[in-house]
């Protein structure tokens, strides 16, 4: 697709992911720091949504956690979960604003490919259904893979999350000729999505040196971003490390 036929699409929003401040609680047990404090400063901060994963194990975010964000939070929360009956049951319960399915491997560090949609289309297909009907924005976290896309987009998904993990490995890595053709295909995929009627964001691994080439690309619609800017807020605090992500988000969109 040409440049020409893109609208200007808007403000790049920026969802703030608390998970790891839940991983530091975590760490001694203790009630403290509190990604609920820390939701409602990311908010402050300009955090246009947040963002939290209640995993399997429960090794960061609790179910506690995702209570006391639905009860205080005035943004919108999108509940990163799994396709299981259990993950499916809390979300039917809170109704959070958006729900983003994620691939989830007990044994993995962290979310570490996309999801195979294309392979598990029916299933996929029943499993969003009642949460779609409940009112949550369904997104489906995938890697930059037409078939994938494609798959997404016949299950009935309102949005797509582009995993950009692949993409910033290979940035820390100093594998510039891979990042760029991973880049590329980011942002092809990202036309191509929404050439199919599907909404695009992208996150995982964005850091203030990989955010602007994704930030740039116009249709991406929201930048999920968590475990940088928890590490970053530990050396400049969190509102100043969100502010600077945001400053990235905005000069990139110019
Ligand atoms: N988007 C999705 C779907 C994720 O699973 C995660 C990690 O929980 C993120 C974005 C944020 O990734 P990071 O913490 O690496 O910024």
């Amino acid at each position: 697709m040409s440049d020409a036929l893109i609208e200007p699409l808007g403000r790049l929003r920026l969802g703030v992911n608390i998970d790891h401040v839940a991983t530091v609680r975590n760490a001694r047990g203790s009630a403290y720091p509190d990604p609920v404090r820390a939701a409602k400063l990311a908010e402050e901060a300009g955090a246009d949504g947040i963002t939290a994963h209640l995993r399997e194990d429960r090794r960061h975010i609790s179910d506690t956690d995702i209570e006391r964000l639905i009860e205080t939070l005035s943004l919108p929360l999108n509940f990163e979960m799994a396709a299981t009956d259990e993950m499916q049951a809390i979300a039917l319960r809170h109704k959070p604003h958006a729900v983003c399915i994620v691939p989830e491997k007990r044994e993995e560090r962290t979310t570490e490919g996309g999801l195979e949609v294309a392979r598990e289309e029916n299933k996929l297909a029943h499993f969003i259904a009642p949460l779609r009907d409940a009112g949550c924005r369904v997104s489906i976290f995938i890697a930059a893979d037409p078939a994938q896309i494609e798959a997404a987009a016949r299950i009935g998904a309102a949005v797509i999350e582009l995993h950009t993990g692949a993409y910033c490995d290979f940035h820390a890595e100093g594998k510039f000729d891979e990042r760029d053709a991973e880049l590329a295909r980011l942002r092809d995929m990202s036309a191509y999505a929404h050439s199919l009627g599907l909404e695009v964001h992208a996150g995982h691994g964005l850091t203030y040196d990989t955010v602007q080439p994704v930030a740039a690309f116009p249709e991406v619609m929201e930048l999920n971003i968590g475990h940088f800017l928890i590490g970053e807020a530990i050396f400049r605090g969190l509102t100043p490390a969100i502010a600077e992500m945001r400053r990235l988000m905005d000069e990139a969109r110019i």
